[in-house]
């Protein structure tokens, strides 16, 4: 493993600057300090500690049983490995229902290492946006698929297909943004309903079967070492080409996401 770290003390200004330069960066889950290492080191600017752990490292089928205690344990974890990267770490499912819960269990992320709280949803987690924002606590929206609302939705389906559902997406995003919202991240949309809201926002847009326009790229650590049960039409595995472990297919993610070749044609919805 390199032992120079690449990162050094990423915030919402670096990422401000790198979309005005019209530049890229890289975001990974991480769950644990050995992993949080690994990617900050090579270059990950971006470290989420994901609700996706549910899946990934509980084995349930969505990330609905994910608990408070869970996100707090692994954002702990992740805290001490990382060098560098901003870290941010999801409220889990139920756990921004109300103010006085939203306001306690985002002080626990951002007591436990977090330096942003990512939160699911559109319009209405605008005021609970507003809420955490104006109290110094930064927001990263996540609209598209959002798989805390999986029973609702009815499967992990792409959104915004058809126009009216793509023009909602659009307003919706403004709306977040103008609440106060720092970060967009939206899952599974089509590549052109991407560029139109990265283009329109003047927050970084975080993109994961998005399309390569958006300015940051996330993956789940998993699925980039290609050791998820399933390999959704957006995941790449970057350990089959590397010829240095796991340092090196992270490497190999971080270069392709700054030069834009991933997500290429193939990982993209049209
Ligand atoms: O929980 C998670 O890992 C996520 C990513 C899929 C973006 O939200």
């Amino acid at each position: 493993m390199s032992t120079q770290s690449k990162t050094r003390n990423v915030t919402l200004t670096t990422l401000g600057n790198i979309k005005a330069n019209g530049e890229k960066f890289a975001c990974m889950t991480a769950y644990d300090a050995c992993f949080a290492s690994i990617l900050s080191a090579a270059g990950v600017e971006v470290l989420l500690v994901g609700d996706s752990l549910g899946m990934v490292l509980q084995g349930h089928d969505s990330t609905l049983p994910v608990t408070m205690e869970d996100m707090i344990y692994h954002t702990q974890c992740v805290k001490r490995g990382n060098k560098g990267a901003l870290l941010v770490s999801d409220l889990p499912f139920m756990s921004y229902a109300s103010e006085t819960q939203t306001l306690e269990n985002a002080a626990a992320l951002m007591r436990a290492g977090a330096h942003m709280v990512k939160l699911e949803g559109g319009a209405w987690i605008a005021n609970t946006t507003r809420l955490l924002t104006e109290r110094g606590i930064p927001v990263c929206a996540h609209m598209g698929l959002t798989p805390q609302s999986v029973n609702r939705i009815g499967g992990f389906h792409v959104q915004g297909r058809d126009t009216e559902q793509a023009q909602a997406i659009i307003e919706e995003a403004t709306l977040l943004q103008e609440a106060g919202a720092n970060i967009l991240l939206l899952e599974c949309v089509p590549r052109q309903l991407a560029k139109t809201i990265t283009d329109a926002l003047s927050i970084p847009v975080i993109g994961i079967g998005a399309g390569p326009d958006t300015t940051g790229q996330i993956m789940v650590l998993h699925d980039v070492l290609g050791i998820s049960p399933i390999s959704p039409k957006f995941v790449k595995n970057f350990l089959l080409g590397s010829n240095n472990g796991i340092p090196g297919a992270i490497e190999n993610y971080v270069k392709e996401v700054k030069d834009g070749s991933f997500p290429a044609d193939e990982h993209c919805f049209k």
